[in-house]
């Protein structure tokens, strides 16, 4: 496969620090506050991604910006720390920069964790909602441009954006594990400001279960490069618009600190089966 000579560099430089990624490794990004889960791997080499060429610095509040490989359950994991967003100001080709790595390091099953609001009165604050499709309002995407069929096709199919299989592997490894897992649609906005309540309204009158900031840009590389992708949101807030409660990135982060314990049980449930 050839990837862009910036991804490859990228991973070369990985590979000649850390070693080559054992095969069948599961990519996992993680996003605001979520980078905890990195406690659950086993066998640990670690690199910030600042040192490797071309790689977009992360510039996010608790978004680290390192590779951690090693194995969770037995399974090579490949866990990319914080993530680059559109609201940062990052092209979308830079913001599909990660995945598009994991990809040249060998990933074919791709785990994404993100913070989101939740619109769907009845999820409360601090639950985790698997995300089965996505509507992009970013008004971007990381494929716009000349395309490179040796990466994928020019116009990629979403019909399954999210794989059922993993989808029913996460339900059942909810199920085992005592955790209420939601179902929902996530609605990818461009931020940074917070919706209004006439947005949220709109969001859930279009079909939205959750509202985040990242997740569908890398979910749109991903699918294009063929990989599998689960999604997990932590619903660090709840956005009902005719009692719109006040948003901050305190609460954001404090309830997605609250919420890691219970996406670590769950990802290390998943991981080894996906
Ligand atoms: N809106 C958008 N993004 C978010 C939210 C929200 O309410 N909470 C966490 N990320």
């Amino acid at each position: 496969m050839h990837y862009g000579e910036d991804v490859k560099q990228a991973v070369a430089a990985a590979q000649q620090a850390l070693g080559p990624l054992d095969a069948g490794a599961v990519g996992l990004v993680a996003g605001t506050g979520l980078g905890g889960v990195a406690a659950l791997m086993e066998g640990t080499r670690e690199l910030a991604t600042a040192q490797l060429p071309g790689f977009p610095r992360s510039t996010a509040p608790s978004h680290a910006g390192r590779l951690v490989c090693g194995t969770v359950g037995g399974r090579p994991v490949a866990f990319l720390a914080g993530r680059q967003h559109l609201y940062e100001g990052y092209s979308p080709r830079e913001v599909a920069f990660g995945v598009r790595f994991l990809a040249g390091l060998g990933v074919r099953t791709l785990v994404l964790t993100n913070a989101a609001g939740a619109l769907d009165p009845h999820f409360a604050g601090g639950g985790l909602m698997r995300i089965t499709d996505h509507i992009n309002l970013t008004g971007r995407n990381p494929l716009v441009g000349a395309n490179d069929d040796a990466l994928g096709p020019r116009f990629p199919d979403m019909s399954r954006a999210y794989c059922p299989r993993l989808g029913a592997i996460a339900d059942a490894a909810a199920l085992a594990c005592g955790l209420r897992l939601e179902r929902g649609v996530y609605a990818g906005v461009l931020g940074p400001s917070l919706e209004t309540p006439a947005e949220t309204r709109m969001l859930r009158l279009l079909g939205a279960d959750a509202v985040g900031m990242s997740t569908v840009t890398e979910v749109i590389a991903a699918r294009h490069l063929g990989m599998s992708v689960l999604a997990v949101s932590c619903l660090t807030n709840v956005n009902l618009p005719d009692c719109m409660a006040e948003t901050t990135i305190e609460a954001v982060l404090e309830t997605a600190r609250r919420a890691e314990a219970d996406l670590a049980r769950l990802l290390a449930a998943v991981i080894p089966a996906c």
